[in-house]
């Protein structure tokens, strides 16, 4: 439907985000790049990008492409990036990373893409780790420090909008007292396997707008043959994807979906559905469900060993 394919919420920084976007996580160097152009040409505003990701200067060269071949202007597309973990404590240094290999001048969105410190000075950029195996981690660190780079960072005309990632409510409630600036975003794992209700509703309390990550249940999909999802579908004429990516436009929150194959990649625009409350019941009560019975299916939980307040795993 094409006005789902359009559709954009109001930041509360006043800013247009993108009901659905393109994610980039996983994407091959050799492959996103043409993602990207594609996903521009079918129609896509919003690239989900990270420095952690060790694409984006592929992600860079497809939104060069797309730029060059007149399929959108740079001020037509939202990008987001982030500041990966072993740059929570450079947040400029880690948004000049990303800006330079990306091409731009500045993102859209820069979220702080976990709410903790691993090593700087580790033996790794991205994943430093100890020599008994164990992540890196700093963990005398203050994630609220974090946030008041980031503050800061709006100045710089480097990323027009801030915000956080993976925060739980309490994570939120711990970060909230201290900000002069309320994140626009919070990026977080969402699907009706995982709704995270508790955060959803804080985030619609404050004014921080939900991005939903891994909707399909990350790589390969797994969600795509849960028997409620394929129930809606098929009520639809629908295909499940179809089913799961816009379960979050009802829901009001911004969906990205990652891929890589073209087909897909229009798909995943092209088929986007007006759910209906009973649609929208069937997959609650799925939720509730899984939740009953202790199985909540978180797919993304990188092995930090720390506690995100996250109560599937607190
Ligand atoms: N903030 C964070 O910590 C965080 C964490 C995870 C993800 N993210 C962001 O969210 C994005 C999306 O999440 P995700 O990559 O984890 O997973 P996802 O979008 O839920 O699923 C991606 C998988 O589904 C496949 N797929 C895509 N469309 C499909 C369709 N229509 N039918 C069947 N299979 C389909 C893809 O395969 P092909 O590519 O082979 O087509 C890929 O294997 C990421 O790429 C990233 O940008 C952020």
């Amino acid at each position: 439907m094409a006005s789902l394919k359009t559709k954009t919420y109001k930041l509360n920084n006043g800013l247009d985000i993108p009901a659905v976007g393109l994610g980039t996580w996983q994407s091959p160097p050799g492959a996103v790049r043409q993602a990207v152009v594609e996903a521009l040409r079918a129609g896509y505003r919003l690239i989900d990008c990270a420095y952690c990701y060790a694409n984006e200067e592929e992600v860079g060269q497809g939104l060069a492409d797309a730029f060059a071949e007149g399929i959108v202007r740079r001020e037509d597309v939202f990008v987001v990036t982030k500041v990966w973990a072993t740059y929570t404590t450079r947040c400029a240094l880690g948004l000049d990373k990303s800006l330079k290999a990306l091409g731009l001048e500045y993102v859209d969105l820069l979220l702080v893409h976990w709410p903790l410190l691993m090593n700087p000075e580790g033996n790794d950029d991205r994943f430093p780790k100890l020599p008994n195996g164990e992540r890196d981690i700093i963990r005398s660190h203050n994630h609220v420090d974090t946030w008041k780079q980031m503050e800061q960072l709006l100045g710089s005309g480097k990323a027009k909008g801030i915000g956080v990632s993976n925060y739980s409510k309490r994570y939120l409630e711990q970060l909230l007292p201290h900000a002069t600036v309320i994140p626009a975003v919070n990026q977080i794992e969402n699907h009706p396997a995982l709704p995270q209700q508790e955060i959803v509703d804080l985030c619609k309390e404050k004014g921080i707008h939900v991005m939903a990550y891994s909707p399909l249940g990350s790589t390969g999909g797994p969600l795509l043959t849960a028997e409620p999802v394929v129930q809606v579908a098929e009520k639809h004429g629908a295909k499940p994807a179809a089913v799961l990516l816009s379960y979050h436009l009802a829901r009001g929150s911004t969906v990205l979906a990652k891929s890589v194959t073209p087909e897909r990649i229009r798909e995943n625009v092209d088929t986007l559905l007006e759910l209906d409350a009973d649609d929208m019941q069937k997959l609650n009560d799925y939720s509730a469900q899984l939740t009953r019975e202790g199985k909540l299916q978180r797919f993304v939980y990188p092995p930090f060993g720390v506690d995100f307040g996250f109560p599937d795993k607190s």
